[in-house]
This record gives structure tokens, C-alpha cells and sequence, in this order.
């Protein structure tokens, strides 16, 4: 081949050479952008007992995405949502991977107790924040300087079931909770506030977490005679309860059924039957509450998913919002230390009404509302007709 016609083919075949770098380059770049640039690991029960909580907090974060858009700070927002079974050995396999395989930016959910108590030191060694929306027990947010929860306490509502029972009369009580620490936190709080107020608990009964069967602690709270009885299992639960208190014939023998709004839950409400009509419980939520920002989250809730959004939801929700509003203070950066600093002391109006995150504890504070089951609409609700304003976790005040 001639010396020109050589010089020439070679220009060419360096020039196709750039075009090719160039074009892999902006596809790499095309790929980025569409690619997560903030990841939040939803680790929830999906399936097995606890499953109702998984479905409503999972339905619960999506549509707070499709409502808020998924992109913030610049940052398109991806979400990882992984079932556990509320097994705590799986959280924590699954946090991990969660962690090192997906980089994730936030791991969340937690449908139980154990779970989040697994996941907790994975938060402080990786410094990846762990948002509780679903436990209960007070310790949780004591197990990592990461860790922010929009869920609740069973020690906020159960303090309040006891000065509630004591000033309507209620004086003799047995309590049954779920065998775990949830069920003990409600049990400890209620008997220590009932006994302040003047009330007497006349047994302290534990029922086991999986599968339980009620009958025989209701017969041994139906023959000890009390005027309620105080109840805390864990959503999903509430309607065997209910159940077989009625087929019991406690409801006829006239003792009455109070504790944390667990046992109501607006998920199995609408089919508990009419034994449950009356019963008085204490709770951060209800789909029932009034305000215009609930209406409208309950109607569009209500419309993705053919099913009532409970209180699990709106701690799904909830931490969402925590989430978003972090990333939006920190301008998108995703340092754990920075994120947690944004959290703390963020107040908010959230379905539930006025809620905040303690900047001391990274708990939750929000009010507490006194509801009764009552028809609404031929529907069964839990209708709110007292308020306890910001409730800070008890358990958490009492140690300063
Ligand atoms: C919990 O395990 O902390 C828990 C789960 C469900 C509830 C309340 C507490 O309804």
C-alpha cells in the first residue's frame, strides 16, 4: 500500500477509535443518571405472621413516593423493599447485604422488636441511618447514635390507658400481653401508672407471640372477676382476640377491653364484629382522625390499595417524609452523621397530626388520642375524643 493511502486509513481507524471512547463514555453517563443515586433498603415482614405490617408499610412508602416524586435534592431516590418474615436472623443477613452488596444510603421498616434490635449494630458500623417505622419497644433508639423512629412507643399509650381507666372508674385489672418486649414495656407502664392513680392489677398474664391462643388467659381473667381487661398484641392479632373474647362472653360478663390502639387496628377493624364496639384504646392513630391531611391520605391510600391504611402505615409514611426532608436539609449528601444531625428535631404535620423527632433521643414524640370503637358510616372506626398533646416515650424521660 502507497505511504499516503496508509496515513490516511490510519487517521480513520484512530478516528473511529475516539468516536467509540467517546460514545462508551456517554452511554456510561446516560446509565449513571438513571441509575439510584440514593438507595433506602425497606426491610419488612412480608410474609408470615406479621405480614399485614409489611403490606401496609411498603403500600404506605410507595405512595408517599408517587405523592412526593422520586427524585430529591437532585438525587433520584431508589427503594429496595426485602422480606424478613420478622425473623431476626434474616434482618440481619439482609441488612448486611443491604449495606455492603447495594450501598444503600438507609436501611428501614423493621416490623418487630427483634428485627430492629438485630439491625442496630450494622447502623453504628457502617454509620448507615436505621429508620424504625413499625417497633415499639423503648431501647430501640438507646441501640445506635443512627437510629430515628416514626413509629411509636407501647409506653406513650399505656401511661395514658391508666390515668384514662382510673378517672372512668375502672379500679380492678388483669393484663395480657404478647411474651416479648414490646408486651413488656405495655405491661410494666400501664401497672406503674395504674397503680399511681389508685387502680389495682389483679394479675399479670403473658401469652405466647406466635399463634396464640387466648382462650385459656381470658377464663383466668373472666374467674379473677376485674372490671377490664388490659391488652396489648401486636398488629394483626387484634381479631382472634376480639373473637374469642366474645365467643368467651367476657363482653356480656361486663369486662371491658382497654390498652394501646395495637388490639383495634384499623386493618382487621372492619371485621371484628360488633363484640368490639365500645372498647376504649390509646393511640397515635387513627384513619378516623379528622384532619384534612388525614381525609386525604386515608382517600388516596384507600384508592392504590382497596384496603384502610392502619398505624403501621402511617409510620411507613412518616419516615419517608424523615427521609426526604433529611436529604432536602443536607442538599442530597448522604453522609450518615449529617443525615442523623438533620433528623434530629424535625417537626412536622403527618396524617397522625402534630408529630416530631426528639433532638435528645431521636425518638418519636406526637399526640396521644383516647378513641372509642364506634359506627361510622356503618363502618367500625376508632373515633377520637381526647387528646394528649406531644407524648414523649415515658421510659426515656424517666431516666434523666
Ligand atoms: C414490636 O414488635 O415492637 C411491635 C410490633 C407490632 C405492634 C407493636 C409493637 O403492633
Amino acid at each position: 500500500m502507497p505511504a499516503c493511502c496508509s496515513s490516511i486509513q490510519g487517521e480513520i481507524m484512530q478516528r473511529t477509535r475516539t468516536v467509540a471512547i467517546l460514545a462508551a463514555v456517554a452511554a456510561a453517563f446516560a446509565l449513571g443518571s438513571a441509575q439510584a443515586q440514593v438507595k433506602i433498603g425497606l426491610i419488612l415482614p412480608m410474609t408470615g405472621q406479621q405480614a399485614s405490617t409489611g403490606k401496609q408499610i411498603s403500600a404506605a412508602a410507595r405512595l408517599y413516593m408517587q405523592q412526593h416524586g422520586d427524585t430529591v435534592a437532585g438525587k433520584k431516590i431508589e427503594l429496595i423493599v426485602k422480606d424478613d418474615g420478622a425473623v431476626p436472623d434474616n434482618t440481619k443477613r439482609i441488612a448486611q447485604e443491604l449495606i455492603v452488596n447495594d450501598k444503600v444510603n438507609f436501611i428501614a421498616g423493621f416490623g418487630v422488636t427483634p428485627a430492629a434490635l438485630a439491625a442496630a449494630p450494622l447502623a453504628t458500623q457502617s454509620k448507615v441511618p436505621l429508620i424504625v417505622m413499625a417497633a415499639g419497644t423503648s431501647i430501640i433508639t438507646e441501640r445506635s447514635p443512627y437510629i430515628a423512629r416514626t413509629s411509636f412507643t407501647l409506653a406513650q399509650s399505656s401511661t395514658i390507658v391508666a390515668d384514662w381507666a382510673a378517672k372512668d372508674g375502672i379500679k380492678k385489672v388483669v393484663t395480657l400481653v404478647s411474651d416479648y418486649a414490646p408486651g413488656a414495656d405495655a405491661q410494666k407502664s400501664f401497672t406503674e401508672a395504674f397503680a399511681k392513680a389508685g387502680g389495682q392489677v389483679l394479675a399479670e398474664l403473658k401469652v405466647p407471640l406466635a399463634a396464640p391462643d387466648f382462650a385459656p388467659f381470658l377464663q383466668r381473667a373472666r374467674d379473677a372477676s376485674p372490671d377490664a381487661i388490659f391488652i396489648f398484641v401486636p398488629s394483626g392479632q387484634g381479631g382472634t382476640f376480639m373473637k374469642q373474647y366474645a365467643e368467651r362472653g367476657l363482653d356480656k360478663a361486663g369486662i371491658r377491653v382497654i390498652g394501646p390502639g395495637d388490639v383495634t387496628d384499623d386493618d382487621l377493624l372492619p371485621n371484628m364484629g360488633d363484640a368490639v364496639l365500645g372498647t376504649v384504646t390509646v393511640h397515635h392513630y387513627s384513619a378516623a382522625h379528622p384532619s384534612p391531611m388525614n381525609k386525604a391520605f386515608v382517600a388516596a391510600f384507600e384508592n392504590a390499595n382497596k384496603f384502610r391504611p392502619n398505624f403501621m402505615a402511617v409510620g411507613g409514611y412518616d419516615g419517608m417524609h424523615l427521609i426526604y426532608e433529611a436529604l432536602k436539609k443536607t442538599s442530597g449528601g448522604t453522609d450518615g452523621d449529617a443525615l442523623i444531625g438533620a433528623m434530629k428535631g424535625m417537626k412536622w404535620e403527618s396524617p397522625r397530626g402534630p408529630m416530631s423527632i426528639d433532638p435528645e433521643t431521636r425518638d418519636v414524640i406526637h399526640n396521644e388520642y383516647v378513641r372509642k370503637v364506634e359506627k361510622v358510616g356503618g363502618q367500625l372506626y376508632n373515633v377520637e375524643f381526647a387528646t394528649f398533646e406531644a407524648v414523649k416515650d415515658p421510659v426515656k424521660a424517666q431516666k434523666k
